[in-house]
C-alpha cells in the first residue's frame, strides 16, 4: 500500500483505503479500481492523498488504524452534525459524543499495543470535522499513556473533540483564506478560543473542564499564547495534552500550502516546540506511542541497503520488520527479502529516505514516502 498524491493518481490503480470526504459517505470504497471519473472527483473535491493497493507489498502489512474506519467515520459525522449544529445555535448533542468518545476509549484500552502509525491519523482531508477527530484519539492516546482512568478520558476526549467549536462562529472567508491574515482577522481568529468556551461552559451534560480545553488549548507552556497568557502548570492538563495532539494532528496533514510533513520531520518540529509551546510530559507520552518509522516507510540500513518497514515493533520502535527493496549498488532487486531488525545485532536503520532520495532512487512508482 502506499499514498499518492491525487494529481498523480492513474485509471486502473485500486484503492487500498476507503475514502470519505469527512462524513459517512465513502467516495472510493478499498478495492475499488480507480477510473478517469473517479480521479476527477477526488480532485475536484479536494481529497489531498489516497492510498493505493500496490503490488510489492502483501495485503497482511496494511497499517493497522488506531481506531476501526466504521468509528472514525462516525466520529467525523457526529462532529460534523454538532459542529454544524454549534453554528445555527441548536442544541448540541453532547450524549451522543460523549458515548462516541467513550466507544473510542474502548477500542484504545482494548488494544494491548497502542502504536501510532501515520496513516492511522493521517487527514485525507483537512477540514475542521476530520482534524478534531484525529486531535480527540491522540489526546486519548496521551491520557491512557498518562494513566488516565476512564472519567478524566472521556471529559479529555469530548473537550478534545469540540476543542474548535468556537471556529463555527468566525467567517469562513477568514478561515479558509489561503494568503497570510491580516493583524485584525488573526486577532478573530483568536477569539475562538473564547467564544468555544462560552458555547459549552454552560452546557449541564459537560464537564466544565472539557469547556476549559476549548478556552486554553492555544495557551503556551511558556506563557506567550493566547488568550490569557497563561503559563506552565497554570494552564490546565487536559488542555496541555490537547494543544500537543493539535500541533502534531497539524504537521501530518496535508495543507494547501505544503504537503504533510514525515513523522521525523513532525517529531523534529515537536521536540523544538517542547518546553516552549508544549508541556514535555505530554509530548513524550505521545512520542512513546508513535511508530519512528511507520509501516509502509522506506529507510537506509547501515548494509547500504533500502527496504520498506513491513511491521512494527512496539518493544523496539527503530527496529522493526523491513523487506529490501534495493541493494547497496542501489539496484531495486527482483526478488526482495525480509529481515527482522529486532533479531539482527549488526544490521541497523541509518536514516529514514526523504522525498528527494525517492526520485534519486527512482522509487517514485512503489512508494510515497511517510
Ligand atoms: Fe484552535
Amino acid at each position: 500500500m502506499r499514498r499518492i498524491e491525487t494529481k498523480q493518481l492513474k485509471p486502473n490503480m485500486v484503492v487500498a483505503r476507503s475514502v470519505s470526504h469527512g462524513n459517512t459517505n465513502v467516495l472510493a470504497q478499498a478495492g475499488m479500481v480507480l477510473t478517469v471519473e473517479a480521479i476527477k472527483r477526488l480532485t475536484e473535491l479536494g481529497i489531498a492523498a489516497v492510498y493505493i493497493r500496490e503490488q510489492y507489498v502483501p495485503e497482511t502489512i496494511e497499517p493497522e488504524h488506531v481506531i476501526p474506519d466504521i468509528l472514525r467515520l462516525e466520529t467525523v459525522a457526529l462532529a460534523r452534525a454538532n459542529l454544524s449544529e454549534a453554528e445555527n445555535y441548536l442544541k448540541l448533542d453532547l450524549n451522543r459524543v460523549a458515548d462516541t468518545v467513550n466507544s473510542i476509549i474502548d477500542e484504545l484500552l482494548a488494544s494491548d499495543d497502542i502504536v501510532v502509525q501515520l496513516t492511522g491519523i493521517r487527514a485525507f482531508d483537512d477540514c475542521l470535522f476530520t482534524h478534531s477527530v484525529n486531535v480527540c484519539v491522540l489526546s486519548i492516546v496521551i491520557g491512557i499513556s498518562l494513566n488516565y482512568n476512564k472519567s478524566r478520558l472521556i471529559e479529555l476526549g469530548v473537550g478534545a473533540l469540540l476543542h474548535d467549536i468556537g471556529k463555527t462562529r468566525i467567517s469562513p472567508a477568514i478561515l479558509n483564506k489561503p494568503d497570510d491574515l491580516t493583524r485584525r482577522e488573526c486577532e478573530q481568529v483568536k477569539r475562538h478560543t473564547t467564544y468555544g468556551f462560552e458555547m459549552l461552559r454552560n452546557c449541564a451534560e459537560l464537564s466544565l473542564l472539557s469547556a476549559h480545553i476549548a478556552f486554553q488549548h492555544h495557551e503556551r507552556w511558556d506563557g506567550q499564547g493566547y488568550p490569557r497568557g497563561l503559563r506552565g502548570e497554570l494552564i490546565h492538563e487536559y488542555a496541555r495534552i490537547v494543544a500537543v495532539a493539535d500541533v502534531y494532528a497539524a504537521l501530518l496533514a496535508d495543507r494547501p500550502y505544503r504537503p504533510a510533513y514525515t513523522v521525523n520531520q513532525a517529531l523534529n518540529i515537536l521536540e523544538r516546540m517542547t518546553g516552549v509551546y508544549l508541556d514535555p510530559r505530554p509530548v513524550s507520552a505521545l512520542v512513546s506511542n508513535i511508530a519512528v518509522y511507520p509501516v509502509g516507510s522506506l529507510v537506509e540500513i547501515n548494509t547500504g541497503c533500502i527496504g520498506m518497514v513491513m511491521e512494527v515493533n512496539k518493544a523496539a520502535p527503530t527496529r522493526p520488520v523491513i523487506r529490501i527493496m534495493v541493494n547497496n549498488s542501489g539496484r531495486q532487486l527482483k526478488r526482495t527479502r525480509l529481515i527482522d531488525l529486532s533479531k539482527s545485532t549488526t544490521v541497523m536503520i541509518v536514516r529514514a529516505l526523504n522525498d528527494e532520495d525517492v526520485d534519486k532512487l527512482n522509487l517514485r512508482q512503489y512508494v510515497s514516502v511517510t
